[in-house]
């Protein structure tokens, strides 16, 4: 079987990778700069950070499932976050995330069949003042309401 390009390694996060082998802390930094060139931490990506800063498998998962921030699914091609944060609860971010789960098919964490969406629920994104707050692959959207939401999706499709 062919190794798949995605994930592949560029340069670029070889030569980090490099960079970074003998300095402390290291497994933390390398892991962010992977998740942020592929998105996810895949299990071919961990087997290739085990190998080049030569620490264990193990040690990595424990990395990886300790700190929230680390994803291991492909999120889909837009990944859409929906705050809750204190201020988006209670001006009804539940409500948006039923309307999202009802209209994409899927719950939270997961990813449409065909891999355009997936949903998450994250803490405050820092723009209170427009709650309820969603964002998709970055751009912002404020004061969302239930019916905006078919709206949205199209957006993207
Ligand atoms: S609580 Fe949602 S942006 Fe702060």
């Amino acid at each position: 079987m062919s190794e798949s390009n995605e994930n592949k390694f560029s340069p670029e996060l070889l030569s980090f990778i490099n960079e970074w082998k003998d300095k402390p802390g290291n497994l933390i930094m390398v892991l962010h700069k992977v998740q942020e060139e592929q998105d996810y931490i895949s299990r071919e990506a961990a087997d290739q950070v085990a190998a080049l800063l030569d620490v264990p498998l193990a040690t990595i998962w424990g990395v990886v499932s300790f700190y929230h921030f680390f994803k291991l699914t492909k999120p889909g091609k837009h990944n859409i976050q929906i705050c809750m944060g204190t201020a988006c609860y209670l001006k009804g971010a539940q409500p948006l995330i039923d309307e999202l789960a009802k209209q994409l098919a899927i719950e939270v964490n997961e990813v449409t069949d065909d891999g355009l969406f997936s949903l998450e629920a994250v803490r405050c994104v820092g723009c209170c003042g427009l709650a309820p707050v969603l964002t998709v692959g970055g751009e912002v959207f404020g004061k969302v309401t239930k019916d905006q939401i078919a709206g949205i999706i199209a957006k993207y499709k």
